[in-house]
């Protein structure tokens, strides 16, 4: 990366132009700059630790009496107070905010239809745990694709625990840490028995607990046991191709969804009286798919304005439309010792319907938080020198 600056100037407007050179050129505003003066972290190491205002001064108060590079970093020396703030030119660069810069450091998300990820390797579980290297890769893979696939290991409940862990803390739900889901008999507390994870009958891709304010992220299916007649397949969808499907056939459809949120109840059993609302379909500040949330289950009753009641149930059938799409799914019947992983505000998941009779479907589940993968995937990726893609900017998920 460009560290040296040929020149800069001072614009009118309240900002700082770089030229580096390279050949690139900057702008930086200046509550931009002062900013980091208030940051406790980068900005002064002189702040008194009980200086009560942090925040940056109003944009049209600012005025710089000099600025200048000096030892790689630019100097900055503030008019009416006398700060001097000191801006590192390698920090300045990798945190350019114009909008090639900002844009150019976004992961690129790689869709895939079910073919695709039916030819995605298949990663050894024990170099991921010994391997920083190929956990790397593994990692990358996720961000870029949503999902990896592993095999090789010990088909034992508590195992997927050991790779999920290299990810971060795991997430704990009132099933603990790590859920085993399996075949169970019918209950008569449970209002929807048999649609469940524990059920055997075809399950619809769906993302996991819209339920609730922020759905688990990470996920891991872990195969323990394979029922052995035919059917219970996992199945996978990447909610983000259909997201951008609909958006090239039906932009009316994208739009609602990237604006309305929907009511997701769990309401199962005498436990649960979960509600929350989510966007199905959320996209960032420049209008790019960051999350999923659906789910046919758990879609609650709605308590929309009622000028929106038709118009939602059109667009949430055009999207399903595009989610069920016969291309889009990837299956495979785990067998024990391989493991499904998957984020799962962007991949839904699904099963085929199997015969309980012929015998049980056990897998071992347990997810870890986005914000714990990704804070896990940057200390990785500094730690092998990895700069670049420490420096992504990954998307937020289907939050809101
Ligand atoms: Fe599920």
């Amino acid at each position: 990366m460009c560290r040296s600056i040929n020149s800069l100037d001072i614009l009118p407007d309240r900002r700082i132009a770089l030229n580096w050179a390279d050949g690139q050129r900057n702008h930086y505003h200046f509550v931009w700059l002062r900013q980091q003066h208030f940051h406790p972290a980068i900005g002064r190491p002189d702040q008194p630790s009980d200086a009560a205002l942090r925040l940056p001064d109003d944009p049209a108060s600012l005025e710089i009496a000099s600025s200048a590079i000096e030892n790689g970093e630019l100097v900055v020396r503030w008019a009416g107070d006398d700060v001097v703030t000191r801006h590192d030119l390698a920090w300045l660069r990798r945190n350019a905010y114009d909008t090639p810069s900002r844009l150019g450091r976004k992961a690129r998300q790689q869709t895939w239809t079910g073919r695709e990820a039916a030819a995605f390797l298949w990663l050894d579980w024990s170099r991921l745990l010994e391997d920083d290297e190929a956990l790397f890769g593994f990692e990358v893979r996720l961000r870029d694709f949503g999902f990896a696939r592993v095999r090789g290991a010990p088909a034992a409940r508590d195992e997927v625990a050991r790779l999920a862990g290299r990810l971060g803390v795991l997430r704990n739900t009132d099933f603990g840490a790590v859920a085993t889901i399996e075949t169970r008999p019918p209950s008569k507390e449970e209002r929807y028995t048999n649609l469940g994870a524990g059920g055997w009958v075809r399950l619809a891709p769906h993302t996991d607990e819209g339920w609730r304010y922020a759905p688990p992220g990470i996920s891991f299916h872990l195969g323990l046991e394979s029922t052995p007649g035919e059917g219970g397949e996992s199945i996978l969808v990447d909610g983000l191709l259909a997201a951008r499907r609909l958006a090239a056939r039906d932009a009316d459809a994208f739009d609602f969804l990237t604006r309305q949120p929907f009511r997701f109840c769990a309401d199962r059993n005498p436990r649960e009286r979960y509600v929350a609302r989510g966007r199905m379909i959320v996209t960032d500040q420049d209008g790019e798919v960051v999350g999923i949330r659906f789910s046919d289950r758990t879609l609650g009753v709605q308590d929309l304005d009622e000028a929106m009641i038709e118009p939602a149930y059109k667009a949430i059938g055009a999207f399903a439309r595009e989610l069920y799409s016969a291309d889009l799914v990837y299956r495979h019947k785990l067998q024990p010792g391989e493991c499904h992983v998957f984020d799962n505000h962007r991949i839904l998941h699904a099963r085929t319907e199997f015969d309980p009779e012929s015998g049980p479907r056990r897998i071992a589940q347990c997810s870890v938080d986005r914000e714990e993968f990704h804070n896990s995937y940057r200390q990785l990726c500094e730690r092998l020198g990895h700069f670049d893609d420490a420096n992504l900017i990954l998307p937020n998920g289907a939050l809101g």
